[in-house]
């Protein structure tokens, strides 16, 4: 698989924020990671591929430039990071997106940045794009309105920079990649259950550069894993796939449906690494909400793909941030599993699906968004009269080989 996309994020904003040379390897490939590469760049960091496939960064120490203009392309994580990470900094930032990502909501960080003593800045509504004007910034303890793995890290980043303890709690646990690195680089983290607290310091700005082998990515896997389960007879398994319990609510659901799934753990240093495979069956309608949500945040469209193959009525609650994502996926997805002949009803919040329905096909659209294409492309593999997805290309924003192994496991 393509290597994690949140994982590569952090891994490449930290190694350009730490003093020494790091080297990261996996499949680097999709274009989100690739606006972070150049925005680390732009603040001073340099980058190298070596020819066996690694990544070598060598760090800033985070002493970065005090103008620049970055371009977040359609990256939510690259952008709402990155304003954490240089709300500390003496300097006007500008981060900008394409189309998709200048639509999503950005006061949910320049709330907390501003009451750590950044100066944000953004259109009206609240949308990007953001500058932000770095300041000594003061600890908060602050109580995320929705879980955001985003928004955490945005505060944590920019805590780290703070002097005293800075604390982040979540109504439900989201993926905690970016605490689990930055305690792995000698960062002074402190968590339990629902809750993480940085003191600032150095630690980071000094570290010598660290080696790390980023898994695949689960939410990339996930798309051969439900079309294993759809497809009769199909069959997967992938190795070396990240099975960060923020991440793994689909392995759950697909459980709780009463999927064929086996799972295996392998090292667990500094994320839990392991393999999935999936088979072939029938499925049961679930209910799918409260803390599960934001641990299978990106994979609900291709569980909601899952249930319209499910015996019974699946309710997906408590999603409503399905909506500001790369699209409104709850609309976007509603719409064209309609078009393709399901039985789904959307609600503010999620979406009913009344399963089992055979798939006739069509045309659908993806609406500029990774996920949405690749969960219509999956749709295309049990759908009688096949589906052209509009917009297919944006799959290359977290999966630009996906076409290729599309065709390799439809063969
Ligand atoms: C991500 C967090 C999630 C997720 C996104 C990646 C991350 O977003 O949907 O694809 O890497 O932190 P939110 O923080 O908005 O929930």
């Amino acid at each position: 698989m393509p290597a994690d996309k949140s994982i590569a994020h952090r891994a490449l904003l930290l190694a350009g924020m730490a003093a020494g040379t790091s080297r990261i390897s996996g499949r680097l490939s999709g274009e989100d990671v690739s606006s972070t590469r150049r925005c680390m760049e732009l603040l001073g960091a340099r980058t190298f591929d070596e020819a066996d496939g690694v990544l070598v960064v060598q760090g800033t120490g985070w002493e970065v430039p005090t103008q620049a203009a970055l371009d977040c392309g359609n990256s939510g994580t690259t952008m709402r990071l990155l304003s954490g990470a240089l709300a500390g900094r003496p300097g006007t930032f500008t981060l900008s997106g394409d189309a998709s990502l200048s639509r999503r909501p950005m006061r949910r960080v320049a709330e907390p940045l501003r009451l750590m003593g950044a100066g944000i800045e953004t259109s009206g509504h609240g949308l990007p794009p953001l500058t932000v004007r770095g300041a000594a910034l003061t600890p908060i303890s602050y109580r995320l309105p929705v879980p955001s793995a985003q928004v955490k890290s945005a505060i944590l980043l920019a805590g780290m920079q703070a002097e005293g303890t800075t604390t982040v709690t979540e109504p439900a646990s989201s993926r905690d990649h970016t605490e689990r690195l930055l305690g792995w680089l000698g960062c002074a983290v402190e968590r339990e259950e629902g809750r993480v607290a940085i003191t600032g310091g150095d630690q980071l700005f000094r570290h010598p550069g660290f080696e790390l082998e980023i898994p695949g990515d689960l939410s990339s896997a996930a798309f051969w894993l439900v079309a294993a389960i759809l497809v009769p007879g199909g069959r997967v398994r992938i190795d070396s796939v990240g099975l960060n319990p923020g991440r793994t609510g689909v392995l759950e659901v697909l459980a709780d449906m009463g999927a064929d799934l086996q799972v295996s753990y392998s090292t667990p240093r500094p994320e839990p690494v392991g393999s999935v495979a999936a088979a072939a069956g029938p499925l049961s309608a679930v209910e799918i909400g409260g803390p599960v949500v934001p641990r299978s945040v990106d994979e609900l469209p291709l569980l909601a793909l899952a249930a319209t193959q499910a015996e019974g009525v699946t309710v997906i609650r408590d999603a409503a941030e399905l909506r500001v994502k790369e699209t409104d996926r709850i609309a976007v997805l509603a719409r064209g599993l309609r078009t393709l002949g399901a039985k789904v009803e959307d609600r503010p919040d999620g979406m009913v699906i009344e399963g089992p329905t055979p798939l006739s096909g069509g045309v659908v659209e993806a609406a500029g968004d990774h996920r949405m294409a690749m969960t219509f492309a999956v749709a295309g593999l049990i759908a009688r009269e096949g589906v052209t997805v509009n917009g297919w290309e944006a799959a290359s924003v977290s999966y630009p080989q996906f076409m290729s192994d599309l065709r390799e496991v439809a063969r």
